[in-house]
C-alpha cells in the first residue's frame, strides 16, 4: 500500500502533515480512546474534543439519534476542561509522533482568548482549531459563527493570544459562508475548517415529542456531504487561506472529492463511529487511489476541479 512513488504529505498553515487526513473534533475522543483501532502515526493529524476553561457535563440525554444518511447529536460540548486535559490527556498525546490540534471554544470573547493563551503554552499542541460554530449550546459558539463582525472580533482576540497556527471552524448554518470566511481571514486566521454540523431535528411520532432532549441537534454524516463540498468549493474560490474539508467523508474517494473542491486536508468524523479505524483506512485508500490513477502528488489535486 505505502508505495514511495506517491507523495501524500501536505503543508498547511505551517504544519507539515504526512498525509491530508485528520480526525474531526468530538468524534475521536482525545486520541487515546481510538489508539486501539487506529495507528495514530498513520494520520496527518488528530484533533481533540472541544475544550473549555472549565469542565462541562454537556446536555441531558437522549442526545444522539440516527437519521437517514447521518446522525443528529446534541452533546453540548461535554469535555474535561483544560486543566484535566493537561493533567490526564496530555501524557498520552506527548507519546504520539503526529501533530495534535486542540479544538476549543468559550462563552465569551475573553474566554476564547484565555483558552487560546492556555493552549499556546502547551508545546505538545501543534495548532489550535477554534469552534465558532457549535449549534448545541446556548451561549458563544453559533453566535460567533453566524455573524461576520462577531466572528472577526473573536478570531482577532485569539490571534493576539497565540502564535501557533490558528484554524477557524466555520458553521454551515449561514446564508453567506464566503463572507464569514473572509471575516475570519481578515481577522488573522491561518486556515479554515469546514463544515461543522447543520442544525436539524427528529420527531418521535408515537410520543409526539422531539427525539433529542435538546429538541434540535447537529446533523452529520453522508447526508451533509453535498452541502460541505459546495461550501468548500465556494470558499476556496474566494479566500486564499488553506481549507480543511469536513462533512460526510466515509471513503477515500469522498476525501479526494474535497481535495478537488479546494481542500488541502480533510477531517473524518461520523465515519469513526461506524468504523473506528475509518480515518486510517481513508488515508491508506487515498494513497491506493492515487497509485491506481497514476497520480504522483496529492498536492496536484488540490482545487483541481474542472468547472
Ligand atoms: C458526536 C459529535 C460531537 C462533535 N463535537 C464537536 C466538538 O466538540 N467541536 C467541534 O468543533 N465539532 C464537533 N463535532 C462536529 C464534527 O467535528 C464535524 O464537523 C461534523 O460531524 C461533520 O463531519 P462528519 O459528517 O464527518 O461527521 C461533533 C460531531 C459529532 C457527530
Amino acid at each position: 500500500m505505502a508505495d514511495k512513488k506517491v507523495q501524500m504529505s501536505v503543508a498547511l498553515a505551517g504544519l507539515s502533515l504526512r498525509n491530508p487526513v485528520m480526525t474531526a473534533s468530538g468524534t475521536f475522543g482525545y486520541g487515546q480512546e481510538f489508539s486501539e483501532y487506529v495507528d495514530l502515526e498513520r494520520l496527518g493529524a488528530f484533533i481533540t474534543k472541544g475544550l473549555s476553561l472549565r469542565p462541562r457535563p454537556g446536555n441531558p440525554t437522549p442526545r444522539i439519534v440516527e437519521t437517514p444518511g447521518g446522525m443528529l447529536n446534541a452533546i453540548g460540548l461535554q469535555n474535561v476542561g483544560i486543566d484535566a486535559f493537561i493533567e490526564k490527556k496530555l501524557p498520552f498525546i506527548r507519546t504520539v509522533n503526529t501533530p495534535c490540534i486542540a479544538n476549543f471554544f468559550g462563552d465569551t470573547v475573553e474566554e476564547y482568548a484565555e483558552m487560546a493563551q492556555r493552549l499556546d503554552e502547551i508545546p505538545e499542541i501543534a495548532a489550535l482549531e477554534m469552534n465558532i460554530s457549535c449549534p448545541n449550546v446556548k451561549h458563544g459558539g453559533i453566535v460567533f459563527g453566524t455573524d461576520p463582525a462577531s466572528a472577526a472580533a473573536v478570531v482577532a482576540a485569539c490571534r493576539k493570544a497565540t502564535g501557533k497556527p490558528l484554524i477557524v471552524k466555520l458553521s454551515p448554518n449561514v446564508t453567506d459562508i464566503v463572507s464569514m470566511a473572509k471575516a475570519c481571514a481578515d481577522a488573522g486566521a491561518d486556515a479554515l475548517s469546514m463544515i461543522n454540523t447543520l442544525i436539524g431535528m427528529a420527531i418521535d411520532l408515537n410520543k409526539r415529542r422531539p427525539v433529542l432532549a435538546n429538541i434540535t441537534g447537529g446533523l452529520s454524516g453522508p447526508a451533509i456531504k453535498p452541502v460541505a463540498l459546495r461550501m468548500v468549493w465556494a470558499v476556496s474560490s474566494a479566500v486564499k487561506l488553506p481549507i480543511i474539508g469536513i462533512g460526510g467523508i466515509m471513503t477515500a474517494t469522498d476525501a479526494i472529492e474535497f481535495i478537488l473542491a479546494g481542500a488541502t486536508a480533510v477531517q473524518v468524523g461520523t465515519a469513526s463511529f461506524i468504523t473506528p479505524g475509518a480515518a486510517q483506512q481513508i488515508a491508506e485508500g487515498m494513497e491506493a487511489w492515487m497509485l491506481a490513477q497514476g497520480e504522483a502528488d496529492i498536492r496536484n489535486l488540490i482545487g483541481a476541479l474542472r468547472t
